[in-house]
């Protein structure tokens, strides 16, 4: 039974993946996608002998696409464990004090782009390359060129290896929504699909178009270079003229890092950038090396992932849309408000046990949320502001659309 829900999972992540890194078109939220990673985790750990290398949990993630030249990178690309509370932080906080002592930790912003390494030598960018599976990625230069804050020559002549994150700035984003609305084009979900949209395609006036930028985190092999610091790292990148997010602090306990990304939390919508959480790193280069990394996340950094926006609207109405394969769903008619940087008028309600479940009447107050950031959703209904017009909705009984009998499976 369990080797058969290790199967099951493993089929579910990898599509979950495919969709994530090669579609740009998550179905479901990080926070479920890392559910179904934890089960996997902890019935692997449970049955030793389904060990798989091809396992999801043994991979960071993406794929390389056709169409660009591969690049191995050199030095692996990481991805970061999650957190999701503060239980979750001070967790972390114990197993680093066990390992190396009193720490500090910067923190910073999870930016929501596209994970990106730029390869500089003799003062000039040589080559930028998206993550891909964390081992290969796309050599994208042409593209990443087009981004005006990436320098093309930096005054360091030895070889530099730098990380960050490509994003698509919330007002470019509007911007180009707005463009592809007028021209009857698909719209963006969400910046980070936009930006990677941007970077993938093979014509770089397209990318050139986007108005991208750029925030830089990580530099390959600091210590060589005489760093200590993952603070003066990312001086060091802003004196070469590079962006580092200058919204971070440094925090000597795990309280004041919570404290900090309670402000954040509160902060997060008027940043220019979508940021989807904050990510805590041991300031000392010395002793992020003796704290090491697993086969997927460095045991120096953790990310905490901020719930999803949930919004409280009201329900004007309940429409029935007929699919392909003639599936009746059940969608809230709302008043118009904004949820995770777009407008959202409509959520779907999924069924009719999810209407009775959630007792969600027309004329309610409801919360919403997007699953995976993208699709509207109603979380629940708010009975306590219900006032005398709420009425419970009656499922129909014949098709709205053919007039027939409608059938439950
Ligand atoms: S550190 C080994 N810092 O989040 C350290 N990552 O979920 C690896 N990300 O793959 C990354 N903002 O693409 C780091 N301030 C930040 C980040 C950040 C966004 C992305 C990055 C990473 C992913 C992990």
């Amino acid at each position: 039974m369990s080797i058969e829900r290790i199967n099951e999972l493993r089929d579910i992540l990898r599509r979950l993946s495919r969709e994530y890194y090669e579609l740009d078109a998550p179905s479901v939220s990080d926070q479920e996608y890392d559910r179904y990673m934890q089960e996997l985790i902890e019935l692997e750990n449970q049955y030793p002998e389904a060990y798989d290398p091809e396992s999801p949990t043994q991979k960071v993630g993406g794929k390389v696409l056709e169409g660009f030249n591969k690049v191995a990178h050199k030095e692996v690309m990481l991805s970061l464990g999650n957190a999701y509370n503060f239980e979750d932080l001070q967790a972390f906080d114990e197993r680093v004090r066990n390992e190396v002592g009193n720490v500090e930790y910067v923190v910073e912003c999870k930016i929501d782009g596209l994970a990106m390494s730029l390869i500089y030598d003799e003062g000039k960018l040589q080559m930028a390359v998206t993550r891909g599976d964390g081992t290969v990625g796309e050599d994208v230069t042409n593209n990443v060129l087009t981004i005006r804050s990436i320098p093309r020559t930096i005054e360091f002549k030895g070889p530099l290896e730098l990380r960050g994150e490509v994003y698509m700035p919330k007002a470019s984003f509007e911007h180009l929504n707005a463009i592809r609305r007028e021209r009857g084009e698909d719209e963006f979900a969400n910046p980070r699909n936009a930006a990677a949209g941007s970077i993938r395609q093979l014509d770089s006036r397209i990318a050139a178009s986007r108005k991208l930028d750029a925030f830089w985190y990580t530099y390959v092999n600091a210590e060589n270079d005489g760093m200590t610091t993952h603070e003066q790292c990312l001086e060091r990148f802003a004196q070469l003229g590079f962006h580092c997010n200058e919204e971070r602090r440094v925090c000597k306990t795990i309280q004041d890092a919570w404290d900090y990304i309670q402000e954040m939390t509160e902060k997060r919508n008027d940043l220019a950038f979508d940021i989807d959480g904050m990510v805590l790193k041991v300031n000392s280069l010395a002793d992020q090396r003796r704290l090491g990394a697993t086969i997927k996340t460095p045991k120096w950094a953790i990310a905490y992932k901020f719930p999803a926006e949930e919004v409280i609207t009201k329900l004007h109405d309940i429409m029935i849309t007929v699919g392909r394969t003639g599936k009746i769903t059940p969608n809230a008619v709302l008043e118009p408000v904004r949820v995770a940087g777009t407008s959202v008028s409509a959520a779907t309600l999924h069924n009719e046990d999810m209407i009775k479940a959630k007792d969600v009447r027309v004329n309610d107050f409801v919360v919403i949320r997007k699953a995976g950031d993208i699709i509207p959703e109603v979380v629940r209904a708010l009975p306590e502001r219900r006032e005398t017009d709420s009425k419970p909705y009656v499922f129909p009984t014949i098709c709205p659309i053919c007039g027939s009998k409608l059938v439950r499976f």
